[in-house]
């Protein structure tokens, strides 16, 4: 039970996507094989098409893992996107690495090492789109690096906002959870009820929220 949508619903909707082949195909059977969390099959499915409506040129990814997203996300853009990446644990970052170099995909895609929230306070390039599928419980703390980051006309969308329905409900919710759950929450609504910003959160996957700024004017005329 995913506890974001009703089992019928997920099973149906993974069920319309087409089986991935090739190098997608063979990142996902590694982590299966070694339970490496990687994105739902829907979220990969969201972000190839986030991809090519948008055509984002820079990415900024938080939690790289095996390089499954990041991978994909290039992927989707035909190899004409480049993506920063960011991951703090060393052997993921041997195996992504090695995946990225076993693609050539070395000058498309770079990890950086390192804690997120470290690594975003002393950044300064700017990012089309960032992804952000790192550190569930800082995403709050995360958000005003990210928005600092993203152009004017970026899309920010984070994995993992309903958190297996415990943000949305007090049954679902464990004790043991309760600073992501907090956190996330406060995320969302950071994101919801900022007045220069549109946030849609979609219960897909583990729950995914998008968030764009307000087109000029967008706010006068409400
Ligand atoms: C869900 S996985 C990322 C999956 C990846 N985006 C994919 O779908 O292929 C999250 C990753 O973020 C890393 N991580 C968690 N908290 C972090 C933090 N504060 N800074 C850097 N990396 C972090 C974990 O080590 C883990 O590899």
């Amino acid at each position: 039970m995913s506890g974001v949508t009703y089992d019928y619903m997920e099973h149906y909707l993974r069920e319309l996507i087409p089986s991935n082949n090739g190098i997608i195909k063979d990142l996902e059977d590694f982590a299966i094989e070694n339970r490496v969390p990687i994105v739902q099959k829907e979220t990969a499915k969201f972000l190839e098409l986030m991809i090519t409506m948008n055509r984002p040129k820079r990415i900024l990814e938080l939690g790289t893992a095996i390089g499954y997203s990041a991978i994909l996300m290039n992927i989707a853009s035909g190899g004409l996107n480049e993506i920063t990446t960011i991951e703090r644990d060393e052997k993921m970052i041997e195996i992504a690495k090695s995946n990225i170099e076993k693609y050539g995909m070395q000058s498309k895609i770079t990890i950086l090492k390192g804690d997120c929230l470290e690594i975003l306070e002393n950044l300064n390039d700017e990012y089309d789109m960032i992804f952000m599928d790192a550190g569930k419980a800082h995403y709050n703390h995360f958000l005003p690096h990210c928005l600092r980051l993203l152009k004017k006309e970026g899309v920010l969308i984070a994995d993992n906002v309903l958190f297996r329905g415990m943000v949305a409900s007090k049954e679902l919710a464990t004790h043991r959870k309760i600073t992501i759950i907090k956190r996330m929450k406060s995320y969302l609504e950071l994101v919801s009820n900022n007045d220069d910003l549109i946030t849609s959160v979609i219960p897909m996957g583990d729950g995914i929220s998008v968030t764009v700024r307000k087109c000029p004017g967008m706010r006068e005329e409400k």
